[in-house]
């Protein structure tokens, strides 16, 4: 039998070809995604148009087939060091509904060699020499994405790295956000919970300082509030924010209210962590402005009562849900950069 050795052509369709031009622009000549430093206005813009897109062709049969062979012969590896529900299987839905293949390690840090001490370097110069077209990765050290980009020709996402960022999931709030309020500037976003340990508020914080006249309030107990670098950031940009232990007065003329969890995972001392600091209950609901969202990167585990659940505001869910598309938009761009 002949082997053919040029690839089929597909014949053009309007949902392939729409976005040829959008790329994801960043400084590397290899399109990584490790921090939301790299995301200007304009390519926040484009990317929430392109989320919308693929929101509306997700709707159809015809338009899903037609999505499923976009990327149709790539693919994508998501080697997960620590756990992960929403990241790993948005990323890993995305790719599907974009006809990519897949392959992945979900507790890389026992399942692969790093339990018999390989370096993330060594395995990641590994996974470059399989082809790969983009490597989504978590893991438990701030810096560890980056790292992992100078050993990498393939472009690498940041899906988490400890304490440091997670820019995908900043993208999604921010998306969540600009859907709920048309705007990202103008806007008082109150963040509380472990703000010390969790990556999600210190990425959030960043993205939204690039726009002008918001304001942030930091809710914590004083040993989780918010790192210094944070508020270096804030106050060299003459960005207004406050910190406070009390809920009921942060949430006041809020317009989003960002909760986390206490990350456990990262503290040495649990015992030492008041508890009551930082949960969240129907009566706090009563000092919120009607108009305000509750957000959660998720899990939740106790600091949002589930009884908050029925009211409105509640946006989690669907903010869980904007990822879907917002990573189907962020891979397409990678893979067209
Ligand atoms: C967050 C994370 O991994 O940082 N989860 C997520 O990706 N949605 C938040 C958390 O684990 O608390």
């Amino acid at each position: 039998m002949a082997i053919k050795t040029k690839p089929t052509r597909h014949t053009t369709s309007p949902a392939r070809d729409v976005f040829l031009k959008q790329k994801i622009a960043t400084k590397d000549k290899v399109p990584h995604v490790i921090t939301v430093n790299q995301f200007n206005k304009k390519q926040l813009d484009e990317l929430f148009q392109r989320a919308d897109q693929f929101r509306e062709w997700d709707r159809s049969f015809e338009s899903r087939r037609e999505i499923a062979t976009m990327h149709l012969g790539r693919q994508l590896c998501s080697l997960f060091y620590e756990p992960s529900t929403r990241t790993r299987l948005s990323f890993e839905t995305a790719a599907v509904k974009l006809g990519m293949g897949l392959v992945s390690t979900e507790n890389a840090g026992e399942f692969s060699s790093a339990i018999k001490g390989e370096t993330l370097e060594d395995s990641i110069s590994v996974l470059d020499n399989y082809g790969y077209d983009v490597i989504v990765m978590r893991h438990n050290e701030k810096g560890a994405a980056k790292r992992a980009t100078k050993v990498s020709k393939t472009p690498i996402i940041n899906g988490g790295d400890g304490a440091g960022e997670h820019p995908t999931q900043s993208l999604l709030d921010a998306y969540t956000i600009y859907k709920n309020f048309g705007r990202l500037n103008n806007t008082k976003i109150v963040l509380g919970g472990d703000l010390k340990n969790g990556r999600t508020v210190r990425s959030l914080t960043k993205l939204l300082a690039k726009f002008s006249n918001n304001e942030f309030v930091f809710v914590s107990v004083p040993e989780l509030q918010i790192g210094q670098d944070i508020k270096t950031i804030l106050k060299r940009k003459g960005i207004k924010f406050v910190e406070t232990s009390d809920i009921n007065k942060a949430v006041k003329d809020s317009d989003v209210v960002y909760w986390t969890r206490l990350q456990k995972e990262r503290i040495k001392n649990l015992a030492s962590i008041p508890k009551k600091g930082f949960v969240m209950d129907v009566n706090t609901l009563k000092h919120m402005p009607k108009k305000a969202i509750i957000m959660h990167p998720l899990p939740r585990v106790d600091e949002i009562h589930p009884d908050v659940d029925k009211d409105p505001r509640a946006t989690y869910f669907e903010q869980a849900g904007n990822g879907l598309y917002v990573r189907m938009a962020l891979l397409d761009g990678v893979l067209r950069a």
